[in-house]
């Protein structure tokens, strides 16, 4: 459930409506239902409570920090992936003793500013890493607290671009080097080897896999005897697109629940999409139709710089028009709603049935909440536009647009061009 809907053929977030909104923000811009974000966040909160977890919040989904602010500020944990996002998480307010730092590729001053700031864990993704995270310790004269990351070689029905736990990807360690690793906790005299962590994909959407996956971790712990006290189990959680049934928080806790309750262990949860994807949608607006003795083509100002799913992963976002109009003209047709990106694979959906829609009509792109503005881009020079967030009765502009300006930032011709 989310907080856009239609009330008198208009779309409202909350209880504003997004064509007011329109007037003073410019298309394209995002916006974002703060109710919606803290109910997603809740509802995991309480499907868990049983165990209490930390819930951390993926901040790659979405890293706008009034939407990490609003999370922490509700008690949410942030799971970040580089020292970007660490920086943003610091700003957010979040507590250092909240936040897991994964990804495969960190980088020594990144790994130095977790360490000084004093994270929770470090998720590590490869025997050098660890060596590496030991010596910056050492160095620090910090103890360190770390988590291996295991793939468990499960098969998530997902896109391929973001499955994660399958044995052939880059994440995450196999038992054997896992168990090498636990075995030789002496060689880390500064790290405190303290937890397992899995992550093994996005958009799954029943429990199966994760239980698979969870099976395995714990029979691993048990049959080599590995003692541990955290088990991270990643996000992953599937959301509704287009006809999806994902599980609900609590028929997925409710799948889950007895192993983890079992295990004894501390729960960290890293949902992303869950709390953010049904949280935002794009707004953009139509600049021309373009009839073609193939097809029609609807041209909106935002296109796939602004959301890359459907370009990257061929993913299905709902487009609906901000008014629907009751006359003539409500009669659906089949269109490509395109960008203005000069690529073939600039469309936001394709072969949609959408009623004709007049130059300057407003359209919403639905659950783009997650991977929406963090995958966005300058591609063909185009600044972004705003972030906007409803909460309660008013809208906050929470990102400006950019300019001209911006899209030169840091730029330099060399004086010898001059
Ligand atoms: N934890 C780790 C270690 C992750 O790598 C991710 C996502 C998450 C948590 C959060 O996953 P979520 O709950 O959002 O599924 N750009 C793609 C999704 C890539 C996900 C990458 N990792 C998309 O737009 O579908």
């Amino acid at each position: 459930m989310h907080e856009f809907n239609f009330k008198d053929n208009e779309l409202y977030c909350e209880n504003i409506k997004v064509a007011d909104i329109a007037k003073s923000v410019a298309t394209p811009f995002y916006l974002y239902s703060y109710k919606t974000l803290i109910d997603h966040y809740r509802k995991i909160k309480t499907a868990f409570r049983p165990i209490d977890p930390l819930v951390c919040f993926s901040v790659k989904s979405n890293s706008n920090l009034a939407v990490l602010r609003a999370l922490v500020k509700n008690g949410a944990g942030l799971d970040v992936v580089s020292g970007g996002e660490l920086y943003k998480a610091k700003l957010a307010g979040v507590k250092a003793g909240k936040v897991v730092y994964a990804g495969v590729g960190k980088k020594h001053s990144e790994i130095e500013e977790a360490i000084e700031f004093g994270i929770l864990f470090f998720n590590i993704e490869s025997e050098e890493e660890l060596g590496d995270i030991e010596k910056i310790a050492n160095r620090l004269k910090k103890k360190v607290n770390i988590a291996v990351r295991i793939n468990p070689d499960v098969i998530p029905k997902t896109h391929r671009y973001i499955a994660t736990g399958k044995g052939e990807s880059k994440f995450g360690l196999d038992f054997e080097t896992a168990h090498k690793i636990f075995n030789s906790r002496w060689k880390y005299p500064h790290l405190n080897i303290r937890g397992v962590h899995i992550h093994i994909g996005s958009q799954i959407l029943n429990a199966e896999p994760f239980t698979t996956a969870i099976r395995k971790v714990l029979e691993f712990l048990k049959s080599c005897k590995i003692e541990v006290d955290y088990f991270n189990i990643g996000g992953g959680l599937g959301i509704v697109y287009s006809i999806e049934n994902p599980q609900t928080a609590k028929s997925f806790a409710k799948s889950i629940l007895p192993l983890l309750k079992k295990s004894k262990l501390n729960i960290i949860l890293e949902p992303g999409r869950f709390i953010s994807g049904n949280s935002g949608i794009l707004v953009t607006k139509v600049l021309y139709t373009k009839r073609t003795p193939r097809k029609t083509f609807i041209i909106v100002d935002g296109g796939m710089s602004d959301l890359i799913r459907p370009s990257l992963y061929e993913a299905y976002h709902k487009i609906v028009p901000v008014r629907v109009r009751q006359d003539s003209s409500a009669t659906a047709e089949r269109v490509d709603v395109v960008g203005p990106i000069c690529e073939t694979g600039d469309f936001l959906g394709k072969d949609r049935y959408l009623p004709r829609m007049p130059k300057g009509s407003l359209v919403a792109v639905m659950a783009a909440g997650a991977y929406g503005f963090t995958m966005s881009s300058n591609y063909n020079s185009r600044p972004r536009g705003a972030e906007v967030m409803v909460i309660g009765n008013k809208f906050y502009t929470v990102k400006e647009a950019e300019s001209y300006k911006d899209l030169v930032h840091g730029e330099i011709i060399p004086r010898i061009l001059r």
